[in-house]
């Protein structure tokens, strides 16, 4: 009788084991195996920049942007400018409490300094690991912010690409001064960068950019549309660029 009842026990664990381990070859190896293929691939990094005035809409994006490459298997990392280091929360306090006696030669000198450290701290270490940084604001910014307080743009781009790598894909999002600020006033009390006259300088600017890997993304419609756009974008970018990048794609848009 004893007998009888471990042996059905043995025997039910036995099945447990079994079927823990039919779960593990049919559910989980794929998706490792996927993953690991797609890492593999991935070892050269890709940087893709979101810009635009404020109120645009960047940060919701990268957050979209980020949660579909995580569930399709790609490695990212999310990065913002200005940063949480030393230069940027300088700036940070800038912007809210207003420039005083700050001079504009003063401000873009803090925001190349928070980009250096960005650049060898975080951006470059990550592309050589061969993540894919999604990046919220970059030198780009500070060619139309920067350049609206009358400083060369030009010059602005070539300093900062002097250290700062180019993007791969660069998103601009379009929205009207008016509408930014709008935005921009309805989460909270706007900072000292947000004004209207000053924000139509820099959408001015932001307008006048032409690069090869630049795509300007008109954000009235609804934000599950905008991403839509943004991801066919990228899904181009993985297929020329990534071998792997069709299986993930072609999962991801069915
Ligand atoms: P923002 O992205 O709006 O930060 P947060 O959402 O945390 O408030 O950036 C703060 C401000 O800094 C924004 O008004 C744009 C400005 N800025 C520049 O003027 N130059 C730059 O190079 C960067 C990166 C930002």
């Amino acid at each position: 009788m004893g007998e009888g009842r471990e042996a059905a026990v043995s025997h039910t664990l036995t099945c447990d084991r079994k079927e823990y381990v039919f779960c593990a070859l049919v559910y989980v190896l794929p998706v490792v195996c996927r993953m690991t293929l797609l890492r593999y691939r991935l070892s050269r990094g890709l940087l893709i920049v979101f810009e635009g005035i404020d109120g645009s809409g960047k940060t919701t994006q990268v957050g979209l942007l980020n949660e579909r490459l995580q569930r399709a298997g790609y490695d990212v990392v999310c990065l913002k400018e200005p940063t949480d280091g030393p230069w940027g929360q300088k700036l940070r306090q800038l912007a809210q409490h207003g420039r005083q006696q700050v001079s504009p030669v003063t401000e873009l000198t803090w925001f190349l300094q928070d980009r250096r450290e960005d650049v060898e701290h975080n951006i470059q270490p990550a592309l050589a690991r061969g993540q894919l940084v999604l990046l919220d604001r970059y030198y780009f910014s500070t060619i139309a912010y920067q350049g609206a307080l009358q400083f060369d743009p030009e010059e602005i781009r070539a300093r900062n690409e002097a250290f700062a790598p180019t993007p791969d894909l660069l998103f601009l999002l379009d929205v009207t001064p008016e509408l930014g600020l709008q935005r921009v006033q309805k989460r909270g009390e706007p900072s000292h960068f947000e004004r209207l006259d000053y924000l139509k300088q820099v959408a001015a600017i932001f307008a006048t950019m032409q690069f090869p890997y630049l795509r300007r993304i008109n954000t009235s419609a609804e934000r599950t549309v905008v991403q839509e756009h943004i991801w066919q974008h990228v899904a181009t970018l993985l297929a020329s660029t990534i071998q792997a990048a069709p299986i993930a794609v072609q999962e991801d848009t069915a």
